[in-house]
């Protein structure tokens, strides 16, 4: 998608011009105040639809409700935007101007609005979705259009990789994917090496599969870092549970299971056009989950990087395991802050649906500045708790530790898990995005699938 910037939307040819109305005011645009019933309040999400009848240069004029003008944030205008151009989508635009009276931070969440409605995923259809292909805005510069652009592309890539199946997502792909990453160093270690790294934990979870594991260790370096962060991503290409296999209807969406490694990728891919002034580590350590022959086993016991051992209570809490080995790594290059990502629990799901994603850490800044940022572009975090009670239901009589707890708190267990693979010094944040990186049906700007979740608030947190 090309976005122009123009002086005067509204002597632009295209196929709808999108104007915004805030209730109680009129619109920026004669024509549509001239023909807006009464009924029209400008209600945030309320559209009108003019057909201009060569009236003004666009075929039609869509006036999109903004609500009270007192109460506009970038939700409002990323959620409505993204509104109005779904309903461009189904009158089959290609070319739409956006004049929503902007100022510069008013374009971001507009341009990242009409980026998510835009997006399907059609590689594999014959026959494609319309999409559209020109946006035309106003009253911005291009340093801000390119901020934008880079961020919503970033998201696409990482929608794109998660949604792809499994058959093509591979370890060995992610990898290939890494390595050609414009603008970052990247060291691929294959089984051999994973090995030597001491990675217990993670290389169990990958023998099941026929794929090769592979660790990846990309590097973005400026000039003077402020600050060196790792972003960690949770791999698993597929995950079918393994011996304690999934029933079918839970297996259907595994593929997913790479998602928090998808969005580290799209960040990454992000950095070098962005420039910050922050060293980031990008680390994932990708397998499959599967039950083959040489699968691990319920009562096997691991030893992770640092040492500490393992009993498997269920080979389906394996992400734990891979982000263990992966959590040890990053506390070893000299880094300020970690943070996680990973499709970690069902219970995180069950506790927050797909409204928001889980957020744990060790440090109350990092976790604070994180719900914070993400707030600021469209991403929700709720924090839960890390009380002992949830370590004490892991402990094993015949290793320090097991994989799962109790049915219950699954999503506050899991952290507890990976605080074990911490280290005092480093500080550290976990983002459960279980139910909020893929979508069984539509919701809000998303459609099914792959949201690209975290892409926003990473590239935003590192940003600032
Ligand atoms: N990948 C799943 C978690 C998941 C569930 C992600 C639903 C997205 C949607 C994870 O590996 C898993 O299987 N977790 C188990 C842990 C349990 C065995 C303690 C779960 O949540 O059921
Ligand atoms: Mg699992
Ligand atoms: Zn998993």
């Amino acid at each position: 998608m090309e976005i122009k910037i123009a002086d005067n939307l509204k002597t632009v040819e295209c196929d709808v011009l999108i104007v915004n109305k805030f209730e109680g005011k009129s619109t920026s645009h004669e024509l549509v105040n001239e023909y807006l019933p009464e009924s029209y309040k400008g209600k945030a999400g309320e559209v009108f639809l003019l057909h201009t009848h060569k009236k003004c240069p666009s075929t039609y004029i869509l006036t999109i409700g903004f609500g009270d003008e007192n109460k506009l944030d970038n939700n409002i205008i990323r959620e409505n935007i993204s509104k109005a151009v779904k309903k461009c989508l189904e009158l089959k635009a290609k070319s739409i101007a956006i004049d929503i009276t902007s100022n510069q931070t008013n374009s971001i969440p507009a341009i990242i609005g009409a980026y998510i409605a835009n997006y399907s995923f059609d590689k594999y259809k014959t026959k494609k979705d319309n999409k559209i292909s020109e946006i035309y805005i106003s009253q911005v510069s291009q340093e801000v259009v390119d901020i934008s652009k880079t961020m919503a592309e970033s998201m696409q890539f990482t929608r794109d990789l998660a949604n792809e199946p499994a058959a093509y997502a591979t370890p060995t792909k992610l990898a290939e994917i890494a390595k050609n990453i414009d603008g970052v160093t990247t060291v691929v270690y294959d089984e051999n090496e994973i090995k030597e790294l001491g990675m217990g934990a993670f290389l169990a979870v990958a023998r099941g599969s026929k794929q090769p594991p592979k660790f990846i260790h990309m590097k973005y370096t400026p000039i003077n870092p402020k600050k060196r962060i790792a972003i960690i991503g949770k791999g698993l290409c597929f995950d079918s549970g393994g011996l304690d296999i999934k029933p079918a209807s839970s297996m259907l969406t595994m593929r997913d299971d790479m998602s928090g490694a998808a969005c580290v990728l799209g960040v990454m891919k992000a950095l070098s056009k962005l420039n910050p002034q922050v060293e980031v580590h990008g680390i994932i350590a990708a397998c499959e989950n599967m039950p083959g022959c040489d699968a691990y086993k319920p009562g096997d016991i691991l030893t992770a990087k640092n040492g500490k051992t393992i009993e498997v209570d269920n080979t389906d809490a394996e992400g734990r395991l891979t982000l263990a080995d992966a959590l040890c790594y990053a506390c070893t290059i000299g880094v300020d802050e970690v943070i996680d990502i990973a499709t970690l629990t069902g219970a995180c799901m069950v506790a927050l649906g797909n409204a928001a994603s889980g957020i744990m850490g060790n440090s109350d800044d990092l976790v604070k500045d994180i719900i914070k940022v993400g707030s600021y572009c469209g991403e929700k975090f709720w924090e839960l708790p890390m009380w002992q009670e949830y370590r004490d239901n892991m402990n094993s009589d015949i290793a320090d530790m097991k994989n799962t707890g109790t049915r219950y708190g699954g999503a506050s267990a899991a952290g507890m898990f990976l605080k074990e693979f911490v280290t005092d010094d480093v500080k550290w944040a976990h983002l459960d995005v279980a139910g909020t990186a893929f979508l069984e049906s539509p919701h809000k700007e998303f459609c099914k699938g792959a949201t690209g979740v975290g892409v926003r608030t990473l590239l935003n947190y590192i940003m600032v």
